[in-house]
């Protein structure tokens, strides 16, 4: 009874408390001087596509406005995302409904501000307003693919509480690399397409130290850079990745064993470099990978059979390699791979039986290698399999006439040619895809 009585009294109080305290409840509008830095940030641009129309008179609540949200508490402005939509798209090439024109420095006033997303605009290779490095608050600052030029400002460095940074896919120079160690607070930082080969103090044009003293990354794309020399051993200190993407440079020397000390990796790109050697034993420690691409290197020796441990991997690709031996067994323990690619080495032996326990495998490709022998009957328990290419190889026997069956709903290519197969092609009548 005390007890019920004094949990009334409890609640009495809340809601006294709640009631009495302003301010609690919404904070309506937005600041009037923010509100004048943003007009004044949309007089700098021409906007085309009419994106910044809410902004103005007709609506005074600036937190209202396209793009922009404000803190429920302070009723500062927080956050300003203005990617540009996409208008058409041909393919890989997509064009935008662009703002262009100048950033203006009253972005200054949004003092709160912790997110900035410009990307995908059009700032007709202007370089970047140096005085982004005064937002020391800034958390998130997005300007991939907006077409600045110019050397980067060094008082980015100044963003301490950055914890995203996207500069990727702009003409940028990098006088020096020093301010991006400043940034300690840096999880997830994208550099890829932006030519680092030009950075002075770049170690001749390779990865530079600075980005392996940033052992708090957990995202790290330098690709499309024209980055040489080989990767630095100073990459096993960042323990923490979980997404490494170095690929479409001109990196040499092999992968280092070190690799297998990046538990955390879940995406591992090297794709179209220069990479020698073999495919290190280690690479089985990465056990929460699931992407693993080392597509058209020269790798060398045979696949490890420690592949196997990887068992949440889903896209395995090894294409293009010089790779020999057989594949091996343990192949069949990642039953959660849905892509794997061998295609284009020197492999040889027979393709495993337990490629049939790999029952997420939509794609298996491992044309253009010496493998032998006859198809294992177990494909025919890959019920998922949209694609099967096995063309180009020293295939023998025959066909079974159920050899992919379990298929018959999900084939949509099938490639045998340039096989030693004899004996008839079983009928695929019901391949109602193929
Ligand atoms: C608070 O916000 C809600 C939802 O936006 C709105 O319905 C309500 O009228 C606002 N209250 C005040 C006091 O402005
Ligand atoms: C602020 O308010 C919006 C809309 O009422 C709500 O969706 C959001 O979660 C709130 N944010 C915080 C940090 O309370
Ligand atoms: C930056 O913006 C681009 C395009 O809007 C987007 O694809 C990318 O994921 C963003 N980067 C980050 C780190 O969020
Ligand atoms: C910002 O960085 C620049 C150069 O990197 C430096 O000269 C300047 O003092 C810094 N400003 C602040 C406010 O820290
Ligand atoms: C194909 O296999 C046979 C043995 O089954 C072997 O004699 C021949 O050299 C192989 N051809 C190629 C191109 O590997
Ligand atoms: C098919 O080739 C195998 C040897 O690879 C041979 O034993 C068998 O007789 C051949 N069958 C036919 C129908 O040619
Ligand atoms: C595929 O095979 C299954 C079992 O053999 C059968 O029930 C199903 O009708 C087949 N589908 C088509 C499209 O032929």
């Amino acid at each position: 009874m005390a007890g019920r009585s004094f949990q009334h009294l409890l609640s009495f109080l809340m809601l006294l408390l709640l009631c009495a305290k302003p301010g609690l409840g919404n904070v309506t509008g937005c600041i009037e001087r923010e509100r004048q830095a943003l007009l004044h940030f949309k007089r700098g641009l021409v906007d085309e596509f009419g994106l910044l129309s809410s902004w103005g008179d007709d609506n005074r609540d600036c937190c209202q406005w396209r793009g922009v949200q404000c803190s429920n508490q302070s009723g500062h402005i927080i956050m300003l995302h203005l990617p540009a939509p996409p208008n058409e798209e041909y393919g890989e090439f997509v064009i935008y409904q662009s703002l262009r024109g100048d950033i203006s420095p009253s972005l200054l006033e949004l003092e709160h501000l912790t997110h900035l997303d410009l990307s995908c605009n059009d700032f007709e290779e202007r370089h970047i307003p140096p005085f982004l490095g005064s937002l020391s608050r800034m958390q998130y600052l997005n300007l991939s693919h907006a077409y600045f030029a110019q050397t980067v400002p060094t008082q980015l460095g100044n963003l301490s509480n950055l914890l995203s940074l996207d500069l990727s896919n702009n003409y940028l120079k990098f006088g020096n690399l020093e301010w991006l160690s400043r940034l300690s607070s840096l999880r997830h930082l994208d550099l890829s397409s932006v030519d680092l080969s030009k950075a002075i103090h770049w170690s001749q044009g390779s990865i530079p130290d600075t980005v392996g003293k940033m052992v708090l990354l957990s995202h790290l794309d330098l690709s499309f850079n024209q980055l040489q020399g080989s990767i630095p051993d100073t990459v096993r200190k960042m323990v923490l990745l979980s997404h490494l993407d170095l690929s479409v440079n001109q990196l040499q020397g092999s992968i280092p064993d070190t690799v297998g000390k990046m538990v955390l990796l879940s995406h591992l790109d090297l794709v179209v470099n220069q990479l020698q050697g073999s495919i290190p034993d280690t690479v089985g420690k990465m056990v929460l990978l699931s992407h693993l691409f080392l597509s058209y290197n020269q790798l060398q020796g045979s696949i490890p059979d420690t592949v196997g441990n990887m068992v949440l991997l889903s896209h395995l690709d090894l294409s293009s390699n010089q790779l020999r031996g057989s594949i091996p067994d343990t192949v069949g323990n990642m039953v959660l791979l849905s892509h794997l690619d061998l295609s284009r080495n020197q492999l040889q032996g027979s393709i495993p039986y337990t490629v049939g326990n790999m029952v997420s495998l939509e794609n298996l490709y491992l044309s253009q290698n010496h493998l032998q022998g006859e198809i294992p009957k177990s494909l025919s328990n890959l019920c998922n399999l949209q694609a099967l290419k096995l063309d180009r190889n020293n295939l023998s026997g025959q066909l079974a006439p159920d050899f992919v069956a379990c298929a018959n709903d999900t084939l949509k290519t099938l490639s045998l040619s340039d096989n030693q197969f004899n004996g008839s092609v079983p009928a695929l009548i019901g391949f109602s895809s193929l």
